[in-house]
């Protein structure tokens, strides 16, 4: 890692890391999805990257998020691993509808499936099918998936705001 230069270059990943640190602190999603768009991510449209995630700053061209994806907040998302015999480089791609949960990593080279669901906190080693949820470190997918959740935006998507706005975690 030491000699991390070598492997990536150094102007482009130090370019990278600037747009992506400071995209760390931008609230519009659409200013945030122009800004990884232009590091090389494929960003669906209405896809929501939220406050405090952060792209891999070597490969960001390797990481798409499918459309209306969310991604929560300080979510880690890489693309490539340092190992004593050497470095690892994989796309991570987010399929379309899926929620990666608050503080949750995800590894390189993993696929997360349309509308599936990564719960806060969990690590991401594996693939996750389309409409899989797992949670957890590291992350193991549940028996159930939920269709409770979508979050492509469609003209409905005021109402099923306000909706969503009333709703209640279970209780216990
Ligand atoms: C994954 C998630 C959407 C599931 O929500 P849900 O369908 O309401 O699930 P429930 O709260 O009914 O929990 C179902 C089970 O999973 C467990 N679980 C839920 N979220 C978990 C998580 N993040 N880590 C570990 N276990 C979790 C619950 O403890 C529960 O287990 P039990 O059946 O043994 O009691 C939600 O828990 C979550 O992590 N949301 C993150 C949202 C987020 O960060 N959004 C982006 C920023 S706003």
């Amino acid at each position: 890692m030491y000699e991390w230069t070598k492997v990536f270059g150094l102007l482009r990943p130090m370019a990278s890391a600037c747009v992506i640190f400071l995209g760390r602190y931008v609230p519009w999603p659409g200013l945030k999805n122009g800004m990884l768009r232009m590091l090389g991510c494929r960003i669906g449209s209405f896809a929501a990257v939220g406050l405090g995630a952060t792209f891999d700053i070597f490969r960001p061209d390797l990481i798409s998020i499918g459309k209306g994806a969310i991604i929560g907040y300080n979510v880690t998302i890489l693309t490539h691993e340092f190992r004593p015999d050497g470095v690892y480089v994989g796309a991570v791609e987010i399929g379309d509808g899926a929620l990666v949960g608050a503080n949750a990593t995800v590894l390189a080279g993993v696929r997360i499936g349309a509308g599936a669901q990564v719960g806060a906190g969990a690590l991401v080693t594996r693939d996750i099918p389309a409409g899989g949820r797992a949670f957890g470190v590291p992350a193991r997918l549940t028996e159930e998936a939920s269709g409770r959740w979508r979050s492509t935006r469609t003209a409905s998507f005021s109402r099923r705001y306000r909706k969503a706005s009333s709703w209640r975690r279970r209780p216990t």
